[in-house]
């Protein structure tokens, strides 16, 4: 007897994503970052520092470059961060600005306006403000009605709210959600250390989800978890101030023990995607398409071979993190919505993402 399919009737219908004009390569990142080396060297420093190489940032992560909003403050070995002046109260906040211009571009390919929006969940690592909520300047500016909420679970985020916008239209307490992941990774990326000033990129993705029609993509199930971990942290809050001796300290950016990440992550992450495939009655090798999250290049190989039993193609597991750098909860949507078009009606495809928590997220999901 055939099992019966499982779905939650739920879709993207649309998918946008969008990245400042800057690119930022390994080359002049390092070239600016051994000059901050020598300096502060000459200074005095005690260990000394150790330079960083283009070399090993390609070996180590598969980054080649990544878009950045801002390069000559990174650039500037006085300064490295980027120079972005405040913005005023009545101005459109840098943050909403990244995700409007993807949900205009997902919004487009749904064919839906803002107006016809009701909910909107703005599911990212990193939030510019406590309030009011970014969804709601987000919901604002395209006009949308309803909800909007923020949602914050690392490199999950995206896949959580994905969730929520699914689970609020079965329950029908929205018709036509916008998740979108703003992410401004340039803001809490430590552009000073060795061992990850290279990782992160900044860009922002969109995806509309409605009632399942043909050639969207169904959403079959969502699956999630999360389970605790300090590998993976940033101290940044509002509590910063309590204690000024350590307001601007590096554990107020992002910092990892990123080895006892991979060690960690790789087993939890290829057994929970199996796991959820396997629950639809459906084999690893019958998925099309595995859009992973993008952290590390030498991490999806090793997690899309556990998952299949053999060596993923690039076609079975597109990398973008060559060109992109991790863009946190970004990521796996961008992979999606640059790498499914040529899939025909009937492929199963996978969106997984993993990261800070630890927090686990997948979507099985087929082309109707
Ligand atoms: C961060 C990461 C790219 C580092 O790669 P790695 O292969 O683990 O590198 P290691 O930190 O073990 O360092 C290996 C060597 O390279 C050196 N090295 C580190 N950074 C360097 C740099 N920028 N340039 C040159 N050499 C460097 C180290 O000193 C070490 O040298 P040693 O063996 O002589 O001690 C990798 O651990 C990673 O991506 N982990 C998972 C991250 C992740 O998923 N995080 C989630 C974030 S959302």
């Amino acid at each position: 007897m055939s099992r019966p399919r499982i779905t939650t009737g739920t879709a993207i219908t649309g998918a946008g994503v969008w990245h400042p004009e800057h690119i930022l390569t390994n080359e002049e990142l390092c070239v600016a970052f051994n000059e901050f080396v020598r300096r502060t060297n000459a200074a005095g420093a005690e260990p000394p520092l150790k330079e960083s190489s283009p070399e090993f940032i390609e070996k180590a992560s598969g980054i080649k470059r990544r878009y950045i909003v801002e390069k000559t403050g990174v650039l500037d070995p006085e300064r490295m961060c980027p120079n972005v002046p405040d913005r005023r109260d009545d101005e459109l906040s840098l943050q909403a600005e990244f995700a409007v211009n993807a949900i205009k571009r997902a919004l487009a390919a749904a064919g839906r306006v803002g107006e016809e929006v009701d909910l909107v969940v703005c599911g990212t690592s990193m939030l510019q403000r406590a309030y009011p909520a970014m969804a709601i300047e987000i919901q604002h500016a395209i006009g949308a009605r309803g909800l909007g909420f923020d949602l914050t679970l690392g490199c999950a985020s995206a896949t959580a709210a994905i969730q929520v916008a699914t689970s609020s239209i079965q329950s029908g307490l929205a018709n036509c959600a916008v998740v979108v992941s703003p992410e401004l990774m340039s803001g809490h990326n430590n552009w000073r250390e060795r061992d990850g000033h290279f990782l992160f990129g900044d860009a922002a993705v969109a995806l509309v989800i409605e009632r399942a029609r043909p050639g969207s993509w169904e959403i079959l199930s969502v699956r999630a978890m999360s389970k605790f971990s300090t590998n993976i942290r940033n101290n940044f809050g509002f509590l910063n101030r309590f204690d000024p001796s350590k307001q601007f300290a590096a554990d107020k950016l992002f910092y990892q023990q990123g080895r006892r990440v991979y060690k960690d992550v790789i087993p939890m992450a290829a057994r929970f995607i199996a796991d959820h495939v396997q629950s639809h009655g459906i084999e690893p090798a019958e998925v099309a398409r595995y859009w992973l999250h993008q952290a590390n290049r030498n991490m999806n190989e090793l997690i899309s071979e556990r998952i299949l039993g053999r060596p993923a193609t690039s076609a079975e597991a597109p990398v973008i993190i060559d060109t992109y750098g991790n863009t946190a909860s970004a990521g796996a949507a961008i992979a999606f919505t640059e790498h499914n078009a040529d899939l025909a009606e009937g492929s199963y495809g996978v969106l997984a993402a993993f990261g800070a928590g630890y927090s686990i997220g997948s979507l099985v999901m087929q082309r109707t």
